[in-house]
């Protein structure tokens, strides 16, 4: 059965029962073929669906969430994530939608870092800079997967191996992620990783949001927080310049809940070099708690995000430019949706006073993130 035969069978049997469902762990779970890589090998996608009905969608090719599906405020299910329908797509014109980015997360300043005094050169492929792990990262990678299921979940654990040297970083490094899709409407996404050698990393997952339905137009009516009293300001090409300035009185205050669209025009030179929002703010609690919330009034959707990073990069969708046909051939227009990337700051291996994103063989890397999904009614 397809991921979305099993979804709509789901529905079904909820309109039928008039009630929740009673999912046994047996039937939350489901696989099907999404594609093929150039190669041959198949793409599998895993749908997981909820005792309410909300499902999420993977994918192996790079960890991908094809899609998250949740009611709105009147009961209506909508996909809530930008992406595509095939493989071509999300390897040729995709900007990282839904995709697990690493082996380091945002850009190295010119490629280049140095650890113990040895320098490492990176792929400029956001030029001058290296972006979301180089030309083949991990969003490119086809990961190995298990699914499991339990009488409150379900999820995939992905796993890789990227090779010392892989994309120019040093050690072997070995990386364990998993979503796990819960009935409180909860995403976890949990991170580990070793190496055996000294390295970077900086994980995190890029989905584009748009809660009103990836097919419903600009997100700038959203209201959005970011529990965050400073960020870091960038330059023209969007690396942090290495200063931890305050939010108050800029266009990149959230600490109280407003509208994206709000301040997003003022002429503020930091809205300019990134045509919008596209920034790392700095977390007030370097412990798991809230990072940010957003509500869409139109669809009464809200996200939640908790984690343990020091980081959350928010970016407006700036540089989506309408020139590519997504899900359900829609044209994914500038500002369509936005990411809220949980991850350690951008260029950190080059600046001292930023908190570090080294691994070293003896340690290991272990990190989490949940986005709570719920309704205003
Ligand atoms: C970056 C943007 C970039 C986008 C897609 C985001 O994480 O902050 O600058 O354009 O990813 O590549």
């Amino acid at each position: 059965m397809t991921g979305r035969l099993f979804l709509l069978t789901v529905q079904f049997a909820m309109l039928l029962s008039g009630c929740e469902m009673d999912l046994s762990k047996e039937n939350r779970l489901s696989t099907s073929k999404f594609g093929e890589m150039p190669d041959g090998r198949d793409i599998t996608k895993y749908t997981i669906t909820n005792k309410s009905g909300s499902s999420i969608e993977v994918i192996n090719l790079g960890g991908i969430i094809v899609s998250i599906n949740l009611p709105d405020l009147e009961g209506n299910m909508g996909d809530i994530v930008l992406g595509y329908d095939n493989v071509t797509q999300y390897l040729q014109e995709s900007p990282y939608m839904g995709a697990i980015v690493g082996r380091y997360a945002n850009r190295i300043a010119n490629g280049k870092f140095s650890i113990d005094n040895e320098e490492y050169t990176l792929a400029q492929n956001n030029a001058p800079n290296a972006l979301h792990g180089g030309l083949e990262g991990f969003d490119k990678k086809v990961w190995s997967a298990s699914p499991f299921e339990t009488n409150e979940n379900a999820g995939v654990i992905l796993s890789l191996i990227s090779e010392d040297g892989d994309q120019g970083y040093p050690g072997s490094l070995k990386v364990e992620v998993t979503y796990t899709f819960d009935d409180q409407n909860q995403l976890t996404v949990d991170y580990k990783a070793t190496t055996d050698k000294s390295t970077v990393i900086n994980i995190s997952q890029h989905s584009y949001f748009n809660l009103n339905g990836h097919n419903s137009g600009q997100i700038g009516d959203h209201e959005m927080m970011i529990n965050a009293n400073h960020y870091t300001p960038i330059n023209d090409t969007l690396i942090p310049t290495g200063e931890i300035a305050r939010v108050e009185n800029t266009p990149m205050d959230f600490r109280k809940a407003k509208p994206i669209n709000e301040d997003i025009n003022t002429d503020f030179k930091q809205l300019e070099y990134g045509l919008g929002y596209d920034h790392n703010w700095v977390l007030n609690q370097d412990e798991f708690s809230q990072a940010a919330k957003v509500y869409a009034p139109k669809s009464g959707r809200i996200m939640e995000i908790y984690t343990d990073q020091p980081g959350i990069q928010f970016y407006s969708g700036n540089f989506i430019d309408g020139m590519s046909y997504g899900k359900d051939n829609f044209a994914y227009a500038k500002r369509g949706g936005f990411c809220l990337e949980t991850q350690h700051f951008p260029d950190s291996p080059n600046h001292k006073n930023f908190p570090s994103t080294l691994l070293i063989p003896s340690e290991t890397f272990e990190s989490k993130t949940v986005f709570k999904f719920s309704v205003r009614q």
